[in-house]
């Protein structure tokens, strides 16, 4: 028997580390996916294959897992430990990853790796609902994450567009906006806690500038949330270059992300950053009227793929 379940990735579309300081950001999922497929073993060992090579531990050492070398793995044995403790079987598991979505650039791929393959494994048992899979991913990701907010994995799960601030967590969008985006990927790697702990040396070093800069991106999520209501592209691409300035201004840009949201910016509506910057992608928003000629113009500098809101969120296949 195979259990498959498959989970989108996600962009930050305003926000991104203003959040961290109480402030609101917007995200969504995207059509681009991860796919988990788990079947029984009869050897007593977990394995992970994926296109990152192939991992396993044997069954009893699922307890043992903080010194292993290939941390990222980590939530995914997790994830079968906690299924094994609660459906005692004694037989193996293999998990098989297929992702469209690139890996460590702020596109939530080890999120939605980590909802797909809740669901996946679970699936072998029982199935459980969207609200436990999140829970669980959530857990899962913070075994190599403490900080995680879970937002990444929340909208991987339930789909569509949402914003989260930290007193009042995530709160869904009632939206149908077919919004469309070119993702362009500036192939540099970026570590996220890294990027989150050189905001905060920029903070503490200029708390006067930092509360202007909180100020003004308060003013851009409202803004665009009534832009998104409106469907007003035009808006929407403004406030995503405005937001995309306020990213420069606290140094989480680079030459290349520059490069890159200036071309952006010649023929779509808007460019910015998406997730923690430093690296990474940006995004920028398009409609068919400048998708073609964005494409072309990003494709001669990156790696660039056109993407949709996705509202399906987790699927069990
Ligand atoms: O690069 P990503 O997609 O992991 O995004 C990080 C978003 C931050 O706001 C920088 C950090 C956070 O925990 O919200």
């Amino acid at each position: 028997m195979k259990s498959i379940a498959s989970a989108p990735g996600k962009i930050i579309l305003f926000g991104e580390h203003f959040v961290v300081y109480g402030i609101r950001a917007i995200l969504c999922s995207i059509d681009k996916r991860i796919t988990a497929t788990s079947q029984f073993l009869d050897e007593k060992i977990v394995r992970v294959r994926s296109s990152l090579g192939v991992s396993e531990v044997e069954l009893d050492s699922l307890n043992n897992l903080e010194n292993r070398q290939q941390k990222f793995m980590r939530p995914f044995f997790y994830i079968v430990k906690k299924a094994f403790e609660e459906n005692s079987t004694v037989k193996g598991i293999e998990i098989i990853l297929e992702s469209e979505i690139p890996a460590g650039v702020g596109l939530g791929s080890s999120s939605a790796a980590c909802v797909a393959v809740t669901a996946s494994v679970n699936g072998l048992f029982n199935k459980l609902s969207k609200d436990e899979i999140v829970k669980r991913a959530i857990q899962a990701e913070r075994t190599i994450f403490e900080q995680n907010s879970g937002a990444d994995s929340s909208v991987s799960t339930f789909g569509g567009l949402m914003s989260y601030d930290l007193k009042n967590g995530f709160q869904n969008i009632p939206s149908r906006n077919d919004l469309s985006f070119i993702i362009s990927n500036s192939a540099q790697i970026h570590d996220t806690q890294d990027v989150v702990r050189q905001v905060r040396n920029f903070k503490e070093k200029n708390e006067d500038i930092f509360k202007i800069l909180c100020e003004h991106e308060i003013e851009i999520v409202n803004n665009a949330t009534t832009a998104l209501k409106e469907n007003d592209l035009n808006k929407l691409g403004l406030l995503m270059v405005k937001n995309q300035e306020l990213l420069q201004q606290i140094g989480i840009s680079t030459e290349k992300i520059d490069l890159l949201v200036r071309e952006a910016t010649r023929t779509s509506y808007g460019a910015k950053i998406t997730g923690a910057g430093g690296g990474g992608c940006i995004i920028s928003l398009v409609d068919d009227s400048n998708r073609k000629y964005t494409l072309e113009n990003l494709g001669k500098i990156s790696d660039c793929f056109l993407a949709k809101i996705d509202f399906k969120g987790l699927i069990y296949e």
